[in-house]
């Protein structure tokens, strides 16, 4: 019997707080050692000279085959935690949407025949309660024990948004359970007035998604979310957050020391409001909510993420085909919300964010995948370099240059917003709880392999 199964070798090992060369020794799923030079028997052995060895990237916010719209997102968790792996991400943590009527049990389950034997990679379910009755609100606390620790609420969206009443009760009912509440915040009303002055006007093109949402809309219902939150002492997490109208919310929040926290997305830090006017019918890749903004919102954005203003950088990868999209071909209202991103995630960031000079690796670890395993309830099971913590590893190339083009991605979709984007450092080994899953850009684990995370309470960072 050897000693180990896998040896990760020659690498320098990057965590939330140190950059420092190590070998890094694995048995049974789990790291065992870490030592600058490990030399004993192993099944397998993974040569990461000149690359660096980061915690496997966590993508907190992804919405795998969701309805929306008449329609579904085109990654299953299957193709989708493929797509993942490939890009270096080791776990995601999915959106289990509430259909009318059903229970959150009800709703789990849903979510669990979806990922349960098909995911690659482990993954996380949080409840996106939508139909809130007492019956659910005494639901949550069974829920939250069960490891579905995260609640998300929805401040917009007809037939899925929650009224403030809602959200207040909700924050209290999931505080005093042991977790976390999040919101999608967008005041629906704004929305809708805007949406009815642009169509009456003949405005139906994907521009007008745009500005049917400004940068206020978003700005006005974070403050809100955040007061509620502040009235009842219970913690929030905003989602996707885009501009400085809603970071400046949460900033403030933090300074008068209030565990209020957040999440960006790097369509929010790389692509504008530009793209909305892509000729063709093009700017429907981008039809999102929130939506791109206005290229201003940009060093903003970098700057909330580099001083902890949002913790964290998820996807909301939530893809559509273009025939899809063209469900909205007559009015930007018909076009499903979401873009792809879950597969360029850890590259974009590195590239644009540590080889551009935003921040250093450490904090590139933290915001790609310490702060989300905190934050969801992970750590240290995931998101860092330890002995005890499961191996999830990924041995990235920060000397591959190359350039996105879609056929070179796993995802199930025709297109990426990130068409053309220049990437300097690529992940080249993905391995999970010990198993090599993603290797120079094939997929080469197994359907099923990833398994439910029983997540426990938030840490508030
Ligand atoms: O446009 C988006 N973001 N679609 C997915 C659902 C959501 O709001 O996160
Ligand atoms: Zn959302
Ligand atoms: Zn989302």
């Amino acid at each position: 019997m050897k000693k180990f199964d896998m040896i990760v070798k020659n690498g320098v090992v990057v965590t939330a707080s140190d950059t420092y060369r190590a070998d890094i020794g694995i048995k049974d799923g789990k790291i065992v050692e870490l030592s600058s030079d490990l030399n004993e028997d192993a099944v397998e052995v993974v040569d990461a000279k000149g690359k660096y060895v980061f915690p496997g990237g966590i993508d907190p916010h992804t919405h795998m085959d969701m309805p929306f719209g008449g329609t579904f997102s085109s990654d299953n968790f299957k193709t989708g935690t493929i797509a993942a792996a490939c890009g270096g991400t080791t776990t995601i943590v999915d959106f289990a949407v509430q259909p009318k009527g059903k229970s959150l049990k009800e709703t789990a389950k849903i979510w669990r025949e979806k990922s349960d034997g098909k995911a690659v990679i482990d993954y996380g379910i949080h409840m996106n309660i939508t139909d809130m009755t007492e019956d659910v609100m005494n639901e949550i606390p069974e829920m939250i024990k069960e490891g579905y620790s995260s609640v998300k609420l929805f401040m917009t969206y007809e037939g899925m948004r929650v009224d403030d009443g809602t959200l207040l009760r909700t924050l209290m009912k999931v505080n005093e359970s042991g977790g976390l509440t999040c919101v999608h915040a967008e005041n629906y009303y704004a929305i809708d007035y805007n949406t009815k002055k642009l169509l009456s006007e003949g405005k139906t093109e994907p521009i007008y998604h745009a500005l049917s949402r400004p940068d206020l809309v978003e700005g006005e219902a974070c403050g809100r979310a955040i007061k509620l939150a502040r009235m009842v002492n219970a913690p929030l997490f905003v989602v996707h957050n885009t501009c400085e109208a809603s970071i400046s919310e949460i900033a403030r929040a933090r300074a008068e020391g209030y565990p209020i926290m957040g999440e960006t997305c790097p369509q929010y830090l790389l692509l504008s409001e530009d793209n909305y006017r892509e000729p063709d019918f093009n700017g429907a890749k981008y039809v999102m909510s929130p939506p791109l903004r206005d290229k201003k919102n940009w060093p903003v954005v970098w700057k909330a993420l580099k001083d902890n203003t949002v913790q964290l950088v998820a996807t909301d990868h939530c893809p559509f085909f273009m025939k899809q999209k063209e469900l909205g071909k007559e009015s930007f209202t018909k076009i499903p919300n979401g873009a792809p991103g879950v597969e360029l995630r850890m590259s974009l960031i590195y590239t644009y964010g540590v080889v551009d000079g935003k921040f250093d690796l450490n904090r590139f670890v933290q915001v790609t995948s310490t702060n989300a395993a905190k934050v969801y309830g992970m750590y240290p099971q995931k998101g860092t370099i330890a002995v005890g913590s499961d191996a999830d590893l990924v041995v990235f190339d920060p000397n591959i240059e190359t350039t996105v083009t879609q056929s070179m991605l796993h995802e199930n979709v025709d297109y990426t917003p990130y068409e053309g984007f220049k990437l300097k450092g690529y992940p080249v080994t993905t391995i999970s709880k010990g198993n090599v899953v993603a290797k120079d850009g094939k997929f080469v684990g197994k359907e099923g392999a990833g398994k439910f995370i029983v997540r426990k309470a938030p840490m508030m960072i």
